[in-house]
């Protein structure tokens, strides 16, 4: 087959070339220019892909659902595939993505939706193996060793599957570019193509993608305005814990988060989080604090460390693990002021055990504990759970979904929870104390 003509699109002033440079001529950005299919001559304008709608006739049309049967991969998904949906995968290599994939299809496969496997990076014998192993089996599922684009845009035939798999978009080559696969322009010019057939045909689309330690430049980064939702896959290097994370979502939240475990019978999903989190917090340790935290729709019990100890450089250290840093320098400057804690002299280590992130101000307040715990060498009471914003007057604010935190501390055997004035009723067994400020918190917890 003859090659289409491409060009080479500079990615910062759009201007175009016959050949790779690696400076762009106009704008002179270094290493930018990307190869694409150049633009078809003819002067005629296309066809609109679907007719114009009013409002009121889309509201009418609720987003039909279907649940892939991992519950917590629904979850991130905001409860079930939607048609013509695509998701890209992304994590680094050996996270389990292909895992992920595999159990996905054949679930979705026993729920009586067909699902094409492409596999761009290993065999059929290979997925055959791993599906071996993992104990899964399935006439639903079909497989495709693959790497061309042109027969696997032919396999979204409407009604012929429910989704496609295509792992990973990194392997897949389209005839039109000369550019290696894995390339910005390839990768690129797959996806999209990819993602039209999947509206089209409404088959939902799964892409899986591979993020580098460095940053990944011709990554999934790149693809994260032509889907739908963006799950990332992580770990926590010590533990075999998996956390999958919407971080872009048209359909549902993006502050979910599904928790799975890597055994030897592949990923199991964790529906009760709280207690692995919680599993191996020290009995009686200085700087260690329990804060009943929300991670999307679900409390979550997460342990916040911190240790605070006298500093040899000019510039004491401030490092932050799972909180956000900023935040980190506030609560030090309020326990300061407010709270006559001087960290000023003192490096200060803070860390969310199990690799979870606590973007909420919810945090502040078990950060704050676990700091001045860690300062003053004394263990906070291990049956207390806190949650609470820190302002910079020093005062403690309530934050939302109360109710749901104090019943899932309460489900884990905590029997006092420690917050701003304002919060729902705790639950039987369950005794709530408040504090307008964040000293006379700090003062209760001694
Ligand atoms: P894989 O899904 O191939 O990762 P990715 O597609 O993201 O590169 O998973 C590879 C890792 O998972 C590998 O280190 C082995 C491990 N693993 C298990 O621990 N248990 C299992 O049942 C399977 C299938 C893999
Ligand atoms: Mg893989």
């Amino acid at each position: 087959m003859a090659k289409t003509h491409t060009v080479f699109v500079c990615q910062s002033c759009g201007v175009s070339q016959a050949k790779w440079l690696g400076r762009c001529p106009a704008c002179q950005a270094w290493d930018s220019l990307v190869e694409e299919p150049a633009a078809p001559k003819t002067g005629k304008s296309r066809a609109p892909a679907s007719d114009p709608l009013p409002l009121d006739h889309a509201l009418a049309q609720p987003e039909p659902r279907l649940p892939s049967g991992l519950a917590e991969l629904d979850r991130v998904l905001g409860g079930g595939l939607v048609p013509g949906m695509v998701v890209l995968v992304g994590g680094e290599p050996g996270i389990g993505k292909s895992t992920l994939m595999l159990q996905c299809a054949a679930s979705l496969g026993r729920g009586g939706g067909r699902v094409l496997l492409v596999s761009a990076e290993e065999s059929a014998r290979q997925v055959g193996l791993r599906a071996r192993r993992l104990g899964l089996s399935g006439q639903e599922v079909v497989l495709l060793a693959e790497t061309a684009l042109e027969p696997i845009l032919a396999a979204f035939k409407p009604g012929e599957y429910a989704a496609v798999v295509v792992d990973s978009i990194q392997a897949l080559r389209a005839e039109d570019l000369a550019s290696a696969p894995g390339s910005v322009g390839q990768v690129r010019q797959c996806a999209a193509e990819l993602a039209a057939v999947a509206k089209a045909s409404g088959i939902a689309l799964f892409l899986v993608g591979h993020v580098t330690k460095e940053g990944s430049l011709a990554g999934p980064r790149v693809l994260e305005h032509l889907v739908d939702t963006v799950l990332y896959f992580e770990s926590e290097p010590s533990m075999r814990l998996r956390l999958l994370r919407a971080v872009k979502n048209r359909f549902g939240a993006t502050d979910e988060v599904g928790v799975f475990e890597m055994g030897e019978a592949g990923l199991k999903p964790v529906p009760n989080p709280s207690a692995l989190f919680l599993a191996h917090r020290p009995g009686q340790a200085p700087g260690s604090a329990v804060c009943a935290a929300m991670s999307g729709t679900r409390p979550l019990l997460v342990e916040v460390q911190a240790l605070v100890s006298p500093s040899a450089l000019a510039m004491p250290r401030r490092q932050a693990l799972g909180v956000d840093p900023g935040r980190l320098h506030m609560l030090a400057a309020v326990l300061a002021i407010h709270s006559g804690l001087d960290l000023g002299g003192h490096d200060v280590f803070v860390n969310v055990a199990g690799g979870v992130r606590l973007a909420e101000p919810a945090a502040d307040l078990a950060v704050a504990a676990a700091m001045a715990s860690s300062l003053a060498g004394r263990p906070l009471p291990p049956e207390v759970v806190c949650f609470g914003e820190v302002g910079l007057a020093g005062e403690l604010r309530a934050v939302g979904r109360s109710a749901a935190r104090l019943s899932e501390a309460a489900r884990q055997g905590f029997t006092q929870a420690l917050t701003a004035p304002g919060a729902d009723k705790a639950p039987v067994g369950m005794e709530l104390m408040t504090a307008r400020r964040l000293d006379a918190a700090l003062e209760m917890l001694r």
